[in-house]
């Protein structure tokens, strides 16, 4: 949904919005801070029988192999708890329970469906950049929350064309999961 210039965060009052068929909400609902609220104005903004399709993740995406041959073994497992401690404060609807959300909010659920990535190598070389931006976002928002030790190793995966960086490994991968929800408003 495109909102007026003045309107960018959808925890705002809502302006009046001409009806639309459909509402795309891609990994945002769960940044959201009353979600349900901002369900149900979706819900208003849709003429009846419109759609609504949610793409939803409970975590952040994996690229690393457990022993990386540097610092420690368990890097990534370790950010991702880090993060966990995290997103608990900052996005504590990550993860929510999205189907009953949708239902609680007066939708019909027509379709659920899971994609489990799992990108395996010889991967693409865009494989690397993206594990190398996801990774820098994760070494700067997780910098208090891990050692020493662990914030060096992230340093030297993230040293641009560096000997032991992300770009020179041939044993990255991509594993996620996304969920997407197709809504419809009665
Ligand atoms: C993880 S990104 C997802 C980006 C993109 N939709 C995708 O699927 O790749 C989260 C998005 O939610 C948006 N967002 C977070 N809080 C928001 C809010 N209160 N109102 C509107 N958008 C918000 C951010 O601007 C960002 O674009």
């Amino acid at each position: 949904m495109v909102l007026p210039r003045a309107t960018r965060s959808l925890d705002a009052e809502w302006p009046a919005l001409d009806t639309v068929d459909l509402v795309w909400a891609s990994a945002s609902l769960h940044h959201m801070a009353d979600p349900d609220r901002a369900l149900a104005q979706v819900s208003a903004a849709l003429r009846p029988g419109g759609l609504l399709a949610v793409a939803e993740m409970d975590s952040f995406p994996r690229f690393l192999p457990d022993d990386l041959g540097l610092g420690r073994p368990g890097l990534e497992a370790r950010c991702h708890a880090a993060l966990g401690e995290e997103h608990a404060v900052r996005v504590p609807h990550l993860g929510s329970d999205w189907g009953a959300r949708l239902t609680g909010a007066g939708f019909t659920i027509e379709a659920e469906r899971v994609f489990a990535i799992e990108l395996t190598p010889p991967l693409p070389a865009s494989a690397a950049r993206y594990a190398q931006v996801s990774l820098r976002r994760l070494r700067t928002g997780m910098a208090s929350r891990l050692d020493a030790d662990d914030l060096a190793t992230l340093d030297t995966l993230l040293d641009g064309e560096g000997p032991d960086s992300l770009s020179r490994r041939d044993d990255l991968t991509v594993r996620h999961t996304r969920t997407i929800w197709a809504a419809r408003r009665p």
